[in-house]
């Protein structure tokens, strides 16, 4: 059976995305996957990211980690968005990577790869399901297979059960949301096995 190849996508402001990528690269990992993990290019003014000293640490804290490219999206076979939620869609970073994806659209690269997509917000009710719908839709476009971790582990019924993708407020999340990523990058990655056979 080929190993599954699964580019891991995040993009974070004040860090909860970030942690979120690491633990579903960690899981997916472990299940058996090539991975890579790729930050969503950033598209603030420096000047605005300089004025608020989280927002300057967390751009440190990511120095390290590849911006993402077309060429991430091309050699997966499966793709792991961790993002924030933003006026209920998601953040404008990641719609601006995505709008530079005509190409990949148009010769069908992405079609039959596999997506799943985890959000935070400020608020429990701030648009956590707006947003997985908002890129979900995208994916039908791309021609990608949405594997939601739906309630297929009891986890979802100890981590606010969003069937959607997990989500969480507050950047609170603990033990019980990090195992709910980690089923939810697990299943991502087994489902993709049998996809590519
Ligand atoms: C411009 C802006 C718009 C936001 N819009 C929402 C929103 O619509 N609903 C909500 O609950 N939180 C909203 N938030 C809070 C973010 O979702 C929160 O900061 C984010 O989930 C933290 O993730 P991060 O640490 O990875 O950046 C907004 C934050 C900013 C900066």
């Amino acid at each position: 059976m080929a190993q599954p190849k699964i580019t891991v996508l995040f993009y974070s402001t004040y860090g909860t995305n970030h942690k979120v990528a690491l633990k579903a690269v960690e899981a997916a990992e472990a299940a058996g996957a090539e991975v890579r993990l790729r930050k969503i290019r950033e598209t603030a003014p420096q000047e605005v990211i300089d004025g608020q000293d989280a927002w300057k640490a967390q751009q440190e804290q990511m120095a390290d980690i590849p911006e993402a490219s077309l060429d991430d999206m091309e050699w997966a076979d499966g793709f792991f968005i961790s993002a924030p939620t933003r006026f209920g869609v998601v953040a404008s970073q990641v719609r601006s990577f995505i709008d530079t994806m005509g190409s990949l659209w148009q010769s069908g690269k992405l079609v039959n790869k596999t997506l799943t997509a985890t959000t935070s917000t400020q608020t429990q009710h701030g648009g956590q399901e707006t947003t997985f719908l908002s890129l979900y839709l995208t994916a039908m476009h791309w021609g990608c297979l949405i594997v939601t971790p739906a309630y297929a582990d009891s986890i979802k019924f100890e981590d606010g059960g969003n069937p959607y993708g997990f989500s969480m407020a507050m950047g609170e999340w603990g033990e019980t949301g990090e195992k709910s990523v980690a089923f939810q990058a697990t299943r991502l990655v087994e489902v993709t096995k049998k996809i590519i056979g």
